[in-house]
């Protein structure tokens, strides 16, 4: 069986093959500069460029897996959430090339891939999380804490209110002057920093939902004051800036995260999304999980981000339930979990 995966969501085009039990035989990705100089996702620029490079994308892919076209069982594409325009090529194209082949075509929700990512394998021997367990999913959208009860059974216990944790990440390092996306600038700085020089408002919301806002307006608040007396301030304290925020959002995620362990009694936990990237956000879950005796799944970092791999991988459960898609369905900006 051979599963080809398609994803466009947003800025990244992905093809990637998947093979029997999740074994991943190729994994593509072409980034989209383009939008660095104008210090977020441009989405007309984005389709556009989706349209360039999701020929060469999937063809390199079918190379790498070593297979021919015709050896494609299925077709599994991002279906949402994400960028309307940039979401239409991936699935046209996954349309146009399921009909060619006369092969089933299988739409993945964008998170469900996230959270299925750690069932693609590199060896055939690679561990995988049992169900149930618990998956952080923190990306630049979204902030989800979901109780995985099967590949096509989730619940989301928990979501932001407002802001995504990516978002915090990026619009704080934005108001730092550090280009888009600030996630990995942020990182990057916070391993030379204080992560107790600068103090943060935390938010105080009940359950296990999350927000960031307050956050947001704390940073913004804390630079716009000092700035007034030292203009060179952002500068001089980079990285004790970085340092500090970067333990303010770690401390605000581990907290729900302890609580949902407790309040589920899960002895799993899974990390996914953009964010999982960052080292301190890793550090802490490895470290939360190995002080409680739970089982840790850190993604690789290839697959925190935007991939196919987990669009296939995702899509390889829908097949194996014959849970298909029909062409008349169209894509979908907004959805949870
Ligand atoms: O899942 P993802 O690639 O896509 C979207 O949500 O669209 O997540 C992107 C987010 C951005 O906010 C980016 O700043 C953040 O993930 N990110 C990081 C790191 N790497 C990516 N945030 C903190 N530290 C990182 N190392």
């Amino acid at each position: 069986m051979y599963i080809l995966g398609i994803e466009s969501s947003c800025d990244d085009t992905s093809a990637a093959v998947i093979t029997d039990g999740g074994l991943l035989l190729s994994n593509v990705i072409a980034s989209q500069k383009v939008h660095e100089e104008f210090g977020g996702v441009v989405p007309e620029l984005a389709s556009r460029a989706h349209q360039q490079n999701i020929v060469p994308v999937v063809d390199t892919a079918l190379r790498r897996a070593g297979i021919e076209r015709n050896q494609i069982s299925a077709i599994a594409f991002t279906r949402g959430p994400g960028l309307m325009g940039s979401l239409l090529v991936g699935t046209s194209f996954a349309k146009g090339l399921s009909l060619g082949l006369r092969v089933p075509l299988v739409d993945v929700n964008h998170l469900h891939g996230h959270v299925l990512s750690h069932f693609v394998k590199r060896q055939p021997d690679d561990r995988v999380p049992e169900f149930p367990f618990l998956c952080l999913l923190i990306s630049g959208g979204n902030s989800q804490l979901i109780l995985v009860k099967s590949y096509n059974d989730m619940e989301v216990l928990g979501a932001t209110i407002d802001d995504a944790a990516g978002e915090a990440f990026d619009k704080c390092a934005k108001v730092m002057g550090l280009p888009y996306p600030g996630g990995p600038h942020i990182d990057r700085l916070a391993k030379e920093g204080n992560p107790k020089a600068f103090k943060f408002a935390r938010p105080q919301i009940p359950g296990l939902n999350y927000s960031f806002s307050g956050l947001k307006t704390s940073f913004l608040y804390t630079l716009r004051d000092a700035l007034k007396s030292d203009p060179d301030f952002i500068n001089k304290n980079k990285a004790d800036l970085a340092a500090s925020l970067q333990s303010t959002i770690i401390d605000i995620l581990l907290a729900k995260l302890k609580k949902a362990v407790e309040q589920t009694g899960v002895r799993t936990v899974a990390i996914g999304g953009g964010v999982s990237a960052n080292s301190g956000v890793r550090q802490a879950v490895a470290d939360f999980c190995a002080a409680r005796g739970l089982e840790a799944f850190i993604p690789e970092r290839a697959f925190t981000t935007d991939n196919a791999a987990m669009v296939a991988m995702a899509g390889y459960f829908k097949y194996l339930d014959k849970d298909f898609c029909h062409y008349s369905e169209v894509p979908f900006a907004r959805v949870s979990v």
